[in-house]
């Protein structure tokens, strides 16, 4: 059988032995643990900057059981800078589980693995297929792409019951059952890296593409079209007010978010809604002393933050510690390795 002839499935494996990538850091093993990690760090960030942060990771916590063992703020330290937090309270809240109730071991199915905190239909799909070559599809954004293409999806996958119908066409793509053994963990990766390298958003490259002749939008010549998606996400904007509050000696006042909320159970600056707020927060003998510096934009992924830093030295007294935890002294020795928010790291580091 000819290349020509290979059905879709055998093409994207015969692809991804070829151009595809077979050196990520997370890929050496076949190790559940590993692919886990890269697989939620990876939810929101690029490779290259998870494959630091991926490296550093596993050296602190070599498996579950290291892992499931830290405090929560040892692991958010580690994740610091890489957002999205609630993935870093889920991958601790995991492994407690998988310690607790699985034996310190990940289960072999897709469908078990998604009783897990934080582990959704399509990370336990890549788990199982990478790991235990189950023959399960997955459907993130890089391959919902692909999906919707190749077989012309023209349904708006933000209503539930087409995205119900895309995971359908999803798997009516994977391996024959014959063959799932041996493709399973290339097909994924495969998709995966299609999706990322070669059916990008815009200006996809169908001419090097391994299935183009199967591919629906490539034929019709309209690939950007896909995913069709009608209901557009609305921006929002908020402002808000940093209190920075140092003593001579460089110690800054930091407390803990609460949950839920922008930031939950990160250290973080006295955070406020308005100038005045934050103003009413500082003895009144030292209002006149606080700069406010310029507003500088960090944006969320459906919001922009305007941060407002309002600066003011005060000596130690004058702040008060309360039991809940909402605020004390932090030296300066000792706030680099607290997870904070990624641009109030930047803004304590630009000192
Ligand atoms: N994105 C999500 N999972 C990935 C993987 N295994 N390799 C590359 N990019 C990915
Ligand atoms: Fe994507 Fe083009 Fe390949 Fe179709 S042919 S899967 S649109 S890159």
């Amino acid at each position: 059988m000819g290349a020509s002839d290979a059905d879709f499935a055998t093409r994207v494996v015969r692809w991804q032995s070829r151009h595809g990538r077979n050196d990520l850091p997370w890929q050496t093993l076949r190790d559940p643990y590993r692919v886990w990690l890269s697989e939620i760090m990876l939810q929101q960030t690029q490779v290259v900057t998870v494959k630091a942060y991926f490296t550093r990771f596993v050296e602190r916590f070599p498996d579950v059981a290291s892992l499931a063992a830290a405090s929560l703020d040892d692991v958010l330290g580690l994740w610091s800078g890489l957002g999205y937090y609630s993935r870093a309270r889920n991958l601790h809240r995991c492994a407690q589980a998988l310690v607790l109730h699985h034996g310190g071991a990940f289960p072999r199915d897709a469908q078990t693995l998604t009783t897990l905190p934080g582990i959704g239909r399509s990370t336990a799909a890549a788990i199982a297929s990478l790991c235990f070559s189950e023959r399960v599809a997955i459907l993130d954004a890089n391959v919902k792409r692909v999906v919707s293409r190749v077989t012309g999806f023209d349904a708006d996958v933000a209503v539930a019951a087409n995205a119900r119908a895309l995971w359908d066409a999803a798997t009516g793509l994977l391996p024959a059952e014959k063959r799932a053994v041996q493709d399973m963990a290339r097909y994924t990766q495969g998709m995966m890296d299609l999706g990322a390298l070669v059916c990008t958003p815009k200006k996809p490259g169908c001419s090097e593409c391994p299935v183009q002749l199967d591919c629906r939008a490539a034929i019709a010549g309209d690939p950007e079209r896909y995913p069709v998606r009608s209901r557009k996400l609305r921006r929002s904007s908020q402002s808000i007010w940093l209190l920075w509050v140092e003593t001579e000696w460089g110690d800054v006042w930091l407390g803990r978010r609460p949950t839920p909320g922008v930031w939950a159970g990160l250290y973080c600056l006295p955070l406020f809604e308005s100038e005045q707020a934050l103003l009413d927060a500082v003895p009144a003998y030292a209002r006149a002393q606080v700069q406010v510096a310029p507003a500088f934009l960090h944006v969320l992924t459906h919001k922009d933050l305007h941060l407002h830093v309002g600066r003011v030295r005060l000596p130690a007294g004058a702040m008060r510690e309360d039991a809940s935890g909402e605020g004390r002294w932090v030296s300066s020795g000792d706030w680099p390795a607290l997870g904070l928010p990624a641009p109030v790291r930047k803004i304590l580091e630009r000192g």
